[in-house]
């Protein structure tokens, strides 16, 4: 794994927004995962401002996101989906036939989860970013997730549906369940970038860099993978 240690969110927003900007520009019609939270704006927003300027487009870009809240509808503020389109699809030249994310908005959860992962199956993401949560999790992979796990639904565990209840008015609101790519997904991406901005990513970050890979530290099973880079800010890089 390599780990580029940044000043700050501003830095590591540039230095992420860097790598998108070369690979897109090697291969305009590449495959991106994309993940939402508070962490990838500032990627989402210098790849905007890159889109202005001319430097790229996403005309045959195709995206595939991490992961989907059940029990919200996509048209709801807190949707991914919703997230997606406020913060990068609609600022972009992107074509939304290309644009994809778990559907949660039937009876047959498990039926969706399975068929997004037949889509993972026929579109190998080129470039996948990712963040982190505080309790190590990657998209919504808890703790204690097999590194073998394919895409399924998930019961949010309290520690990350109380991180998310920033987004709502209360932790009653926070759904409990989601549909995730699961760690054999993420693994099978040709590149990865994980950012982590915070000190409160300090620990997760720590196992995952430096400790055995666990699955009780589901981001520890990226150094598995051929092609990680790591971006940290201070905070979250302090105990490296
Ligand atoms: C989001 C996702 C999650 C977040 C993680 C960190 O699609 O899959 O793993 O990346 O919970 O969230 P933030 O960036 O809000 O701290």
């Amino acid at each position: 794994m390599k780990v580029i240690k940044v000043k700050d969110y501003n830095e590591l927003s540039k230095v992420a927004c860097e790598i998108f900007v070369k690979e897109i520009k090697k291969n305009p019609s590449l495959t991106l995962g994309l993940a939402t939270g508070s962490t990838p704006i500032g990627l989402y927003q210098n790849l905007i401002k890159e889109y202005e300027k001319g430097n790229i487009s996403f005309k045959d870009v195709k995206t595939f996101n991490l992961d989907e809240y059940c029990e919200l509808e996509r048209s709801h503020p807190q949707s991914y989906y919703t997230f997606m389109h406020e913060n990068l699809f609609s600022k972009i030249d992107i074509n939304l036939d290309n644009v994809h994310l778990p559907r949660t908005d039937g009876t047959d959860l498990e039926k969706l989860a399975k068929e997004y992962n037949e889509l993972l199956l026929q579109n190998q993401i080129d470039l996948q970013v990712l963040g982190i949560g505080s309790n190590g999790h990657i998209g919504f992979n808890e703790p204690g997730t097999s590194f073998d796990q394919e895409t399924f639904v998930v019961e949010l565990t309290q520690k990350t549906r109380e991180d998310n209840k920033r987004f709502f008015n209360s932790i009653d609101e926070v759904p409990t369940h989601a549909i995730t790519m699961g760690i054999k997904n993420i693994l099978a991406a040709k590149k990865i970038v994980l950012l982590a901005s915070g000190k409160a990513k300090a620990e997760a970050i720590y196992k995952t860099v430096k400790e055995q890979p666990t699955p009780d530290v589901p981001a520890s099973a990226l150094q598995l993978h051929p092609d990680v880079t790591i971006i940290v800010d201070e905070e979250a890089g302090a105990l490296l």
